[in-house]
C-alpha cells in the first residue's frame, strides 16, 4: 500500500548520505567484478589478511564459556586497562592510570568520540595530508571545518611543522595527527612531536594523535605522543588491535587521555556504545601480553611485502615510490603522460583487472599518486605487478 508519508532525515545524516567519492568507486568495481568470478586482484583494502593469534581466538572462546557475556563496565574491563596503562607507561615512561584509559569497538569509534568531546560544530579541525579516509565521515558528521596542511610529498612526506603551526589560527581549538601515519607510512620525529606538543599547549589547544600504527614500523621506531611532549594535559591518544593484531573484525580500540577528559569520554559512552563485549576485551587482554613473538611475525611479513613492492615499482618505468618507515601502505607516485592517480586506477581496474586506491581520496597533494595496499601476501603481489608493470608499458 503506498503511503504519504515523507522521510525526513536530520542533517549530519544527510551530511553523510552517499559517498560519491571516485576513490571507493574504483574499489566498489573491483568487488563487484571480483564477486562476478572474474580474476581481479585487490591492492585497495587494509584489512590485514594475516590470521588473528590462535590463542587470542582460544582466550574468546574461554570467556564466553565462563559467561563473560555480559555488560562490561563503561570504562573498559580494569584488567584490559591495567595492561593498556602498563604499555604505556613503558612506550613513554610516564606514569598512566587506568582510569586515564577508555576503551572503545575500534579506533574510528574512538576517534568520533573524543572529536565529539571536545568539538563542536563549525569548529575548525587541522589535520594533516593525505589524511586517512575514515576521518571524513567523522568530520562530516560532526560538521567539523577540516584544515588540511600537507605533508612535504616532496620529501618523502615529511612532517613540515611551519606548515601547521601556520595554519592554526585563534580559533582552531584541535589539531590532529597520525603518526605512523596512513597512507604515506612516515613517522612523526620525536623533536618534531615534542615542539608540536608545546605550542598546542601554549596556544591552549588540544592534540590528538591517532597511533594505530604504532606496532607496525620498519625504519626507526614509533615515538608516542606522550613520551614526545613534555605536558599530558592537553594530550589524547588513540591506538587499537586492527593492525598490528590483524583484528579488524573484533572491534576493540582506546584513547589514553587526561582523566578529567577520561571522565567526558565516559560519559559519552555510557549513551552511545554502554561499554563493549567482556570476551572481547578478555581476549584484546590475552593478546596483548602474550604478542611479543606475533607482532615480530606481523612486522616481519610487511616488511618483505613493503620492500618487494618498492622493488617493483622501482623496475617500472612511470613509478616511483618513497620507501614508506612504517604502516600497511605504499604511495606510488605515477608519472605517465596524460594521466593522474584516479585515471590510472580506473584504466587499471578496466585493462588489467588491479584495484588500487587513487591518491586524491587521501588530498589533493597526492593527486599523482595512487596506494598500494601490503595486505595481501607475495604471492598475489607478483602477479598484480606484472599486470601493473604490462599496463605501464602499454602506456610507453
Ligand atoms: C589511521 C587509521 N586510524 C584508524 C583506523 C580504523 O581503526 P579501527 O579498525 O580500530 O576502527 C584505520 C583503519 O584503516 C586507520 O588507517
Amino acid at each position: 500500500m503506498n503511503s504519504s508519508f515523507e522521510a525526513h532525515f536530520s542533517a549530519m545524516s544527510t551530511r553523510l548520505e552517499g559517498d560519491d567519492s571516485p576513490v571507493w568507486a574504483v574499489h566498489d568495481e573491483a568487488l563487484e567484478r571480483q564477486s562476478n568470478g572474474e580474476d581481479v586482484y585487490l591492492l585497495s583494502v587494509g584489512d590485514p589478511d594475516l590470521a588473528t593469534l590462535p590463542t587470542t581466538i582460544r582466550a574468546a572462546i574461554d570467556s564466553l564459556e565462563k559467561g563473560r557475556t555480559h555488560y562490561a563496565p563503561g570504562r573498559g574491563e580494569l584488567g584490559l586497562r591495567e595492561i593498556i596503562a602498563d604499555i604505556e607507561l613503558r612506550a613513554s615512561g610516564k606514569p598512566c592510570d587506568p582510569d586515564e584509559v577508555v576503551i572503545y569497538p575500534g579506533a574510528t569509534n574512538a576517534i568520533y568520540s573524543v572529536l565529539a568531546c571536545l568539538l563542536d560544530t563549525g569548529d575548525d579541525i587541522v589535520v594533516m595530508e593525505p589524511m586517512y579516509v575514515g576521518y571524513d565521515g567523522i568530520f562530516k558528521s560532526l560538521a567539523l571545518n577540516k584544515i588540511g596542511v600537507p605533508l612535504d610529498v616532496d620529501s618523502g612526506f615529511t612532517f613540515d611543522l611551519a606548515s601547521v603551526k601556520a595554519a592554526v589560527t585563534d580559533t582552531t581549538r584541535l589539531v590532529f595527527i597520525n603518526t605512523p601515519g596512513n597512507p604515506a607510512g612516515n613517522i612523526i620525529p620525536a623533536a618534531k612531536l615534542q615542539e608540536l606538543a608545546a605550542f598546542c599547549l601554549e596556544r591552549n589547544i588540544w592534540l590528538v594523535c591517532d597511533e594505530v600504527y604504532s606496532m607496525i614500523t620498519f625504519d626507526g621506531e614509533h615515538i608516542s605522543l606522550r613520551k614526545a611532549a613534555q605536558s599530558l594535559d592537553n594530550v589524547i591518544i588513540v591506538d587499537g588491535m586492527s593492525k598490528s593484531h590483524a583484528m579488524t573484525g573484533w572491534r576493540l580500540g582506546w584513547t589514553v587521555a587526561p582523566e578529567k577528559v577520561a571522565d567526558r569520554l565516559l560519559a559519552f559512552t555510557s549513551s552511545t556504545i554502554f561499554g563493549c563485549c567482556q570476551f572481547v576485551q578478555d581476549a584484546a587482554a590475552h593478546a596483548l601480553v602474550n604478542d611479543e613473538e606475533y607482532i615480530n611475525g606481523v612486522r616481519e611479513e610487511y616488511r618483505q611485502r613493503r620492500n618487494y613492492v618498492c622493488e617493483r615499482v622501482g623496475g617500472i618505468l612511470g613509478l616511483s615510490c618513497d620507501v614508506p618507515a612504517a604502516g600497511m601502505f605504499v604511495m606510488i607516485h605515477v608519472d605517465l603522460a596524460g594521466t593522474n592517480g584516479l585515471a590510472f586506477a580506473e584504466n587499471l581496474l578496466a585493462e588489467q583487472g588491479v584495484s588500487v586506491l587513487p591518491g586524491i581520496g587521501f588530498g589533493d597533494c597526492t593527486e599523482h599518486y595512487v596506494r598500494v595496499s601490503l595486505a595481501q601476501p607475495i604471492t598475489i603481489l607478483r602477479p598484480a605487478f606484472d599486470r601493473i608493470e604490462a599496463y605501464c608499458e602499454g602506456q610507453a
